[in-house]
C-alpha cells in the first residue's frame, strides 16, 4: 500500500521517534546503572576498599575477573559508605590536578609512556618489590611511599618524576587505585602481568 497522504507519513514518523525515545530512554538508565559505582553493574560500590580484591582467570569468558573477598581494610580503617566516597573523591581530583594521564592511562584513557594504572592495586610488583624495597608491612603503605618518592624506587627502565603528594593526597590516591581494580572492565588491560598465575 503506498499513499501520498501526509497525515500518514507524519504519523509513522512521529510514532516511530516516540518508540524509539522509549528504548533510548531505557538504555540509557541500564548503561547509567551498569557503571555507576555500587548500580548493580561492572563497577561495586566504593565501600569495596574495605575488602580484599583479587584477580582470578575465568575460563569461560577466557579473561581475568577482579574477585571481591571477605574484609581487609586500608589503612587498618573501615570507611563507611560517606568516607570510602569522599576519599576516593579526593584520589581523583588529585590525579586529575597532578595529570597522571600525561604518562598513564586509567582504564584505556591517557599516555603510554608508564604502566596502565586501571589494575596496578593487582600488580604483583607491590608484594615482590615495592614492599621489601620500601621497608612496608602492607600494600598500600608501600604505595604510599612510592607515590610520595618515586625517585627512590625506581624498578623499570623510566622512572616516575616526584609529584611532591602529600601524604593524605597519596593515601587518597591508593583508595582509588584500589577501587578502580575492583571495576569489571571485561579483561582489560589484557594480559596484565598474568596477575592470577603469579597470585
Ligand atoms: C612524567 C610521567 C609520569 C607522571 C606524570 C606520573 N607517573 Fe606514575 N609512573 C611513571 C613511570 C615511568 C612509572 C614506572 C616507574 C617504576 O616502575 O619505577 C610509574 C609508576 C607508577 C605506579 C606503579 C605502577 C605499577 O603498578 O607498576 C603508580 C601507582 C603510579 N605511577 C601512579 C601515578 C600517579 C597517581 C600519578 C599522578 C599523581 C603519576 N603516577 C604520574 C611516570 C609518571
Amino acid at each position: 500500500m503506498y499513499t501520498k497522504d501526509p497525515a500518514f507519513w507524519r504519523a509513522g514518523a512521529i510514532s516511530a521517534t516516540l518508540v524509539m525515545l522509549v528504548i533510548l530512554g531505557f538504555l540509557s538508565a541500564n548503561s547509567l546503572a551498569v557503571i555507576t559505582a555500587g548500580g548493580g553493574g561492572h563497577v561495586p560500590p566504593y565501600t569495596v576498599i574495605n575488602h580484599q580484591i583479587s584477580y582470578q582467570y575465568d575460563p569461560e569468558k577466557d579473561q581475568d575477573m577482579p574477585v571481591i573477598g571477605g574484609e581487609q581494610l586500608l589503612f587498618g580503617k573501615r570507611y563507611d559508605a560517606a568516607q570510602a566516597s569522599a576519599l576516593i573523591g579526593q584520589g581523583k581530583l588529585v590525579i586529575q590536578s597532578r595529570a597522571c594521564i600525561d604518562c598513564h592511562t586509567f582504564l584505556g584513557n591517557g599516555a603510554y609512556y608508564a604502566p596502565d594504572l586501571t589494575k596496578s592495586w593487582l600488580d604483583p610488583a607491590w608484594k615482590a618489590q615495592w614492599m621489601p624495597m620500601t621497608q612496608s608491612k602492607t600494600k598500600e603503605e608501600a604505595m604510599v611511599k612510592f607515590l610520595m618518592h618515586p625517585e627512590r624506587y625506581p624498578t623499570w627502565s623510566r622512572e616516575m618524576p616526584n609529584l611532591q603528594l602529600s601524604q593524605s593526597s597519596a593515601e587518597a590516591v591508593v583508595a582509588y587505585l584500589k577501587w578502580l581494580s575492583s571495576i569489571n572492565t571485561n579483561g582489560f588491560p589484557a594480559n596484565f602481568n598474568n596477575a592470577s598465575q603469579q597470585q
